[in-house]
């Protein structure tokens, strides 16, 4: 918003511009909670990882899902309301980032589908809380602000859960299965970070810029550097864990995620 091309914008085209991008984000939460996360959930539940999870935190998976179910809804019941307020359409067409989610996992061997579920669940619900504290910042909407809260604190448990099952999971893998998911976690990072250009582009077009204009504020955000940089300041959290769990000390690992631009060869964040 920063951008000179957008400073001749007035307070009505900004508040606008803001709305579109919150909704797209609300919207985005809606389906990663049960599209993504709530399968991850599913897998937990019923206990198909039983060789890596006792029996009891499968059970817990549960509660999760009830709390996804219920974040989607209010999540869509708030993304409906700002798209009322400012009578904006609904967006229903394709979300670019579920669909590079899923292809991943439907990628992988069928007997590692269930862990490859789980290792987006364990990176989704590690890194939701950073994506949320940024968007409370961006917002002054003390009603959004609330909700946000209310959904964050929720995730500060989910996140403390999934750490724990990676704790769990990780030393009782082969190191066939660590050399494969080692290598997935940096794509599946990646995969959250599917940046929809189409989208962008069409805020900014119904802002007013023409296409030179929005190609000089999408090449601010939208280049490799930005985007590794996105990415970096959201997965904190997830590093923290592998590192604890000693992923890194494995070097192909840890080149893998050097290759990615999560970490640097010679420190760590
Ligand atoms: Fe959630
Ligand atoms: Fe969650």
């Amino acid at each position: 918003m920063a951008h000179p091309a957008l400073r001749s914008l007035g307070l009505a085209e900004r508040n606008r511009l803001f709305a579109a991008r919150l909704v797209h984000f609300l919207d985005d939460m809606t389906l990663t909670e049960h599209r993504i996360v709530n399968v991850a959930a599913q897998v937990i539940a019923e206990n198909r990882l039983r060789a890596f999870i006792p029996e009891v935190l499968a059970l817990d998976a549960l509660k999760l899902y009830t709390d996804e179910g219920y974040h989607a809804y209010f999540t869509a019941h708030a993304s409906r309301s700002i798209r009322q307020a400012f009578g904006m359409d609904l967006s229903d067409g394709p979300n670019l980032k579920i669909a590079t989610l899923e292809a991943l996992v439907a990628d992988t061997p069928a007997e590692r589908r269930d862990m490859a579920w789980f290792m987006v669940g364990f990176v989704g619900e590690t890194m939701i809380s950073k994506a949320i504290v940024d968007v409370m910042r961006a917002t002054a909407h003390s009603g959004v602000q609330g909700m946000l809260l209310a959904h964050l604190e929720d995730e500060w448990v989910h996140a403390r859960y999934f750490a724990h099952l990676f704790e769990h999971i990780w030393p009782r893998l082969d190191a066939g299965s660590q050399a494969f998911f080692g290598r997935l976690l940096p794509r599946i990072i990646a995969a959250f970070h599917t940046w929809d250009k189409g989208f962008h582009q069409r805020i900014l077009g119904d802002a007013g810029l023409d296409a030179a204009a929005r190609d000089r504020v999408l090449a601010k955000v939208a280049g490799e550097a930005p985007q590794t940089a996105r990415m970096r300041g959201r997965c904190g959290n997830t590093l923290q864990v592998l590192e604890r769990c000693g992923v890194f000390n494995d070097e192909a690992l840890r080149e893998a995620f050097v290759q990615s631009g999560l970490i640097d060869r010679d420190r760590m964040f």
